[in-house]
């Protein structure tokens, strides 16, 4: 006998297990499926972020930045270490710890109120009036009924055409994450946001990095201002980035693997590593979905085509996150999860794309929300800029990590905020005061009168707002 629901989600990611939640909040009985397992077989609920992304990506980032700091600037605090080794079977164990915990944390929730969690792959059975047929193919098959399905499956690696993903000498973020010791050598494809977070890593714990990037200006998508003070940064960490390069074949070998590419002034060159990471970006996840059985349309690219409301093409079948368009973000995946279970319930769930914030984990951090001044130009938009950097602010200072700025952008005659962004300590922290001013449809004025805690590094966003009307009070 099927199982029947009023909802099921299919993917238990940022965007499928919080929307179970929010459904279950409303009332609704909720499924969610989930096929990933654990080292042991079993569920680990929490998708790509959890396992093999945001999660694990930071909790490295933090033990090899505090390898970093041992070695290099506790000294400056007066504080002497001898030599300081880096246990990376332990750093890895302690990271799989942290992804354990939220695998745990998840299946908690899900029992808290009262989500039905199915271990298995689900896929479109067959549609009738009013609902779908879901089977579950896992360790026990079920079909399940539900009147409305969310779809959450996420997305893949894009791997390099012809170089499919090894896992030993070719990895993707998933190897990228688990290396059993630190590379002499390390090769990295696409200079975004996996490429710079995991070189850091493995530059930090001593592996010589090279990023290949195949654009010619770095890290497009950010203010121009703020990339070229961030790859400042990288340049002095001795993260080597080559733009404008054309990778070519990629051979690997029982030593390592070579990258043949054209750099940017045509020169052919050889890049030879003992590890290779290709993060030239993610592709939509719909595999195994049976999307075909239903009619499920999907693009060219093979995300799931929705409307702004993330509704399909289908009666009652949603979809959201890394699956459908718009940033791969885990916070953009949650919004749109909370978002569709509060319109299946009739009301008026809403994401705001203008103010999804972006950042970069870094050191330093980039962060920023709403426009870049090079978009704002492309609009023909009147702005006003105004930038603080973190060299004079005191708690900067007192931290020892000056590096970086704030900028504000406003509009000329309003002053509303129409972007700001930061590269420098805690930029991740720091920009949720952007994003409340700007979802406030706050002026630079307003944070500029604001009172900030001294000594803080918000009071640099504080400056940056005063700096749009040319009064700074401490540069
Ligand atoms: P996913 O998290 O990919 O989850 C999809 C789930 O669906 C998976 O568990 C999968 O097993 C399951 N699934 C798929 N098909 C089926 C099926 N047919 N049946 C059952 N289950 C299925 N974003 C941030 O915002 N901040 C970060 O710091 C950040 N860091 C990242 C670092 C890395 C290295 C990577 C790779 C990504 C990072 N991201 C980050 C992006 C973030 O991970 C994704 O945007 C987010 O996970 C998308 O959530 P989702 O729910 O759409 O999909
Ligand atoms: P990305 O889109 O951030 O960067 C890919 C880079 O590869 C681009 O600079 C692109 O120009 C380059 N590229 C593409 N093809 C290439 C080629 N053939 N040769 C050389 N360079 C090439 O993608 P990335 O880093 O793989 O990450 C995927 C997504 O995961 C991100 O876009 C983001 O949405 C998410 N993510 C978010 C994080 C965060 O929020 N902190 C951290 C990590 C990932």
């Amino acid at each position: 006998m099927s199982q029947t629901f009023d909802v099921i989600v299919i993917g238990a990611g940022p965007g499928g297990y919080i929307a179970a939640i929010r459904a279950a909040q409303l009332g609704f009985k909720v499924a969610c499926i989930d096929e990933w397992k654990n080292a042991a077989g079993g569920p680990a609920p929490g998708g790509t972020c959890t396992n093999v992304g945001c999660i694990p990506s930071k909790a490295l980032l933090q033990s090899s930045e505090h390898f970093e700091h041992a070695q290099h600037h506790f000294a400056e605090h007066g504080i002497s270490t001898g030599t300081v080794k880096m246990d990376v079977a332990k750093m890895i164990a302690r990271k799989d710890a942290v992804v354990k915990q939220n695998n745990d944390g998840i299946l908690y929730l899900f029992k808290k109120n009262k989500v039905s969690f199915f271990h298995g792959r689900g896929s479109f059975a067959r549609a009738f009036e009013g609902g779908y047929e879901i089977a579950v193919a896992g360790d026990k098959p079920e079909t399940l009924v539900g009147k409305q399905v969310i779809v959450a499956t996420g997305s893949n690696p894009r791997a390099l055409p012809g170089v499919a993903f090894d896992e030993v000498h070719v990895l993707s973020n998933d190897g990228a994450l688990r290396m059993g010791a630190v590379p002499k050598k390390l090769a990295v494809i696409g200079s975004g946001v996996i490429g710079l977070e995991m070189g850091s890593v493995w530059r930090r714990l001593g592996a010589e990095v090279t990023i290949l990037e195949g654009l010619p200006t770095f890290l497009g998508a950010v203010d121009e201002q703020i990339a070229k003070e961030a790859k400042k940064a990288f340049d002095k960490q001795g993260l080597k980035i080559e733009l404008g390069v054309k990778v070519g074949e990629v051979k690997t070998g029982k030593k390592g693997v070579s990258i043949a590419y054209t750099d940017a002034k045509g020169e052919g060159k050889l890049l030879e590593a003992d590890k290779l990471i290709v993060s030239i970006g993610r592709v939509p996840n719909t595999n195994g979905l049976n999307a075909e059985a239903v009619g499920l349309k999907l693009d060219e690219r093979g995300a799931i085509v929705v409307d702004d409301e993330c509704r399909t093409n289908l009666p009652g079948v949603w979809a959201v996150g890394d699956v459908v368009r718009g940033p791969m973000l885990a916070h953009k995946a949650e919004e749109e999860g909370v978002a569709v279970a509060e319109r299946i319930a009739g009301q008026h769930g809403h994401v705001n794309f203008n103010t999804i914030p972006w950042v970069i984990y870094t050191s330093p951090e980039i962060a920023w929300v709403g426009r870049t001044e090079q978009q704002l130009k492309a609009d023909g938009v009147a702005y006003k800029a105004g930038t603080f950097p973190f060299l004079a602010n005191g708690r900067a200072r007192a931290l020892g990590d000056t590096t970086g700025m704030v900028k504000f952008l406003a509009d000329a005659k309003t002053d509303e905020i129409l972007g700001v962004h930061i590269v420098g300590p805690m930029a991740s922290e720091l920009i949720a005061e952007a994003v409340v001013a700007m979802e406030f449809k706050a002026s630079a004025e307003d944070i500029a009168r604001i009172c900030h805690a001294h000594p803080s590094l918000s009071e640099a966003t504080k400056e940056a707002a005063l700096a749009v009307d040319k009064r700074t009070l401490n540069f």
